[in-house]
Formats: C-alpha cells, structure tokens, sequence
C-alpha cells in the first residue's frame, strides 16, 4: 500500500539536537521533555532511541497514563520518569502505580506534598517540589517555602529529589524581562532558603528551551543539575525573534503527503466547501491530508512549495483533503501521484508555516493526527 501521508522523523537530528543542549549546558543532564506524544513524534520509539543511543536518563511527562505507557513500553530499560501536571494523586489507585512503576509526581500545591509525607507507603518516597515563582499556573507558593521546609523537617526528610521552576516567558530575553529576572531570583532565593535550612537539594532545575537557548539555569551559570528541554529537541528555537539565543537545531520531522489529482482552473473557477473562486487562471492540486489528520482549516492562505513553484492553501481544508492553488506556470509541471511535502524539506519552511498559519511549532506537531503514521529514519 502507498502510504497516504507521513511524519518521516529522522532520529539523527535529535541526536544532533541533544548534543547541542549538551553543549550549551554542559555538565547539567536533559531532562527530556517527551509528553504529548514526543511533541507529536511518537513517544515510545524516540525514548527507546534516547536511552539506548543518547544516553538520556530521565523523561517528563504531563500525565500519569503517558508515564505508565513510557513505563510499560520500555520495561527493560532503565530510566525515571516524572509526570508534571496531571499528577491525580489523589486517586488511591494511581499511588501504587507511582511507588510500583517508579513514577515521580511533580508536586505544586501544598495538599498534595502532606498526602505524601502522611501516607505510610511513600515514607521513602522521592519528594518533588515545583514552586511558582512567577509562571501562575501550578506551583507551590514560594511564601509557603518556611511551610514546606519545617513540614520535610518534621517528616525527617533531609532532602528534596528535585526542585523546579518553569518560566512563564522564556522565548522573551532572560536579563531583560521582568518576570524572567524576578522568577530567577525567586528561585535562587527558594534554593537558598532550603540549604541553609539544612534540606539537600539532590536536583534542580529552571529551565526550558528558551531558557536553556540563552544559557540560563545550567550547572556552569546557576549550579543547577538539571535542564528540561522539550521543543528544541524537536528542532526549532522557541526564542522571539529578537532574542538571540546560541541554539541552532535541526528539525527532526518531514511532514510528507501526496498529490491526489491536478487540475486546470480559470480565474473565478470556484474549489472545495464554500466555493472559494480562484484568483487567477493556474492549477490545483489536491492533496491527501486534511483536518482529519490534524491539518486544520485556518491554515488557508499558508504558502507551501513544489517542484520550484509557489502555491497557496486555498478555500477551505476539507476533513481528508486540501486544495493548493498554483500559478499556470505549473501545469504539464505538477502532476497527479507525486510526493508533496509540506515542510521539512527547506531551510526555515516549517517555521515560515508556523508564520503564515499564526500558528506555534508546539501546536502544529502535537496537531497532527495518529492517521499520520509516524516513520523513524536513522542516517
Ligand atoms: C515544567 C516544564 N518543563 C519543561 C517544559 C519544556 O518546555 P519547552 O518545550 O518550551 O522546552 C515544559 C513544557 O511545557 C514544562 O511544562
């Protein structure tokens, strides 16, 4: 069977993409950043090839089912797993799930942190504490650090697994804005307040792509053991584009489909749901991909190339198929049955997508779709 379209994931720029985080960061580990499905590239197959192939020790995941699946899925091979927002340790259930399957939930509110301290099984059980020193969505509250610190204390908990903060703004430059620079010292100052309390801080980390791109929150600057990227492996930079960060990645996915059928149109000859008319005499091209696979509607408009022609996303994405709109230069060119990627295949055309769709690289790879099969190739 030909396939329909395809996510063709190379292997080897995330290899190349966590040795330029090891660059950055040095002698702090990756925390490696895999929930939402690897970022929309299949979690399970690019895990295996970071334990085995790139030595990575550590995951984070945002729900409890994601950790399991890791858990279950790669059985055999050694690593941690913490689960960051969607922790639900309240259900007595997922307790045993977190001590049997060696889950670490990330703690941010105070109830959760006494559940653990007062519950007899998770006596040994490694503590960690998110704090939010800025980003105002989950977090412990760093006024209630003397809390935390004498609760521990009083537990005879001497240290911390992990301590972790998450910036609200890490695309934005780390000296020059505001809630960058508070959040920093917030986090110092929480560091702080629990060594010189006499509570080890086994882990600690701050920082997430952007963050790490500017080389902030790594061992050599600020003495944290830890960075936890999760976009830049995948390739692109999350900084604005005024940042100048020292991360130059390359973009791990090829997003591939193939062209249904071409036809000639006249100017106002009209295409697809709503009769979009076209702008001028040229071709069309369908393509086999549409919101069905998670290529959605408001990408309309976007620009996508082929064979050296410029063609627009024209009229509106259908469920399985999209119609791209080309100048006539193109007919007799552009031909029924030929492969069609959509990005991946120049230099800076996935984040030009993003542009156009006013769309974010987060949101168009976990966009897509499990009718996308994702293909693993390894250079
Ligand atoms: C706590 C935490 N750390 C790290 C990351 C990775 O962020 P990024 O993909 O921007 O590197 C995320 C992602 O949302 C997160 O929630």
């Amino acid at each position: 069977m030909k396939f329909r379209s395809r996510l063709v994931v190379n292997l080897d720029h995330i290899a190349y993409n966590v040795e330029q985080i090891r660059k950055i960061s040095k002698e702090s580990h990756v925390l490696f950043m895999i929930k939402a499905d690897g970022y929309g590239h299949g979690m399970i197959p690019i895990a295996r090839y970071a334990i085995t192939e790139l030595g990575i020790k550590e995951f984070g995941c945002a729900t409890i089912s994601e950790a399991l699946k890791l858990r279950e899925e790669l059985n055999e091979l050694e690593f941690d797993i913490y689960v960051f927002s969607d922790i639900q340790l309240e259900l007595l259930e997922n307790v045993d799930i977190y001590l049997k399957r060696r889950i670490i939930p990330v703690i941010s509110n105070v109830s959760e942190l006494d559940y653990i301290l007062h519950t007899a099984e998770l006596k040994n059980f490694p503590i960690c504490l998110k704090f939010n020193t800025g980003m105002n969505r989950l977090g412990l509250d760093p006024n209630d650090t003397p809390l935390i610190v004498n609760k521990l204390k009083q537990h005879g908990r001497t240290s911390v697994h992990h301590l972790i903060s998450h910036y609200a703004n890490a695309s934005a430059s780390m000296s020059e804005n505001q809630t960058n620079v508070l959040q920093r010292t917030r986090f110092e100052e929480i560091k702080k307040f629990f060594r010189d309390s006499g509570i080890q801080l086994l882990r600690t980390s701050q920082s997430n792509s952007g963050s790490v791109e500017q080389k902030t929150g790594v061992r050599e600057v600020s003495g944290d053991t830890h960075v936890r990227p999760g976009l830049m492996l995948y390739g692109p930079s999350s900084l604005n584009q005024n940042v100048a960060g020292e991360f130059k990645g390359k973009l791990v996915s090829v997003l591939e489909t193939y062209i249904l059928r071409v036809f000639e149109v006249k100017k106002g000859e009209v295409v697809g749901y709503n009769s979009t008319p076209c702008p001028e005499d040229g071709l069309i091209a369908i393509l086999a991909i549409g919101y069905g696979d998670g290529f959605f509607n408001r990408y309309s408009g976007a620009h996508l190339y082929h064979k050296g022609f410029e063609g627009v996303i024209i009229g509106r994405v259908s469920m399985d198929m999209t119609h791209v709109f080309f100048p006539k230069e193109a007919i007799g060119k552009i031909t029924a049955h030929e492969i069609f990627t959509i990005w991946g295949k120049s230099e800076g055309d996935f984040l030009k997508f993003c542009m156009e769709t006013k769309t974010i690289p987060y949101e168009v790879f976990c966009a897509l779709l499990p009718r996308i099969p994702r293909v693993y190739r390894l250079n």
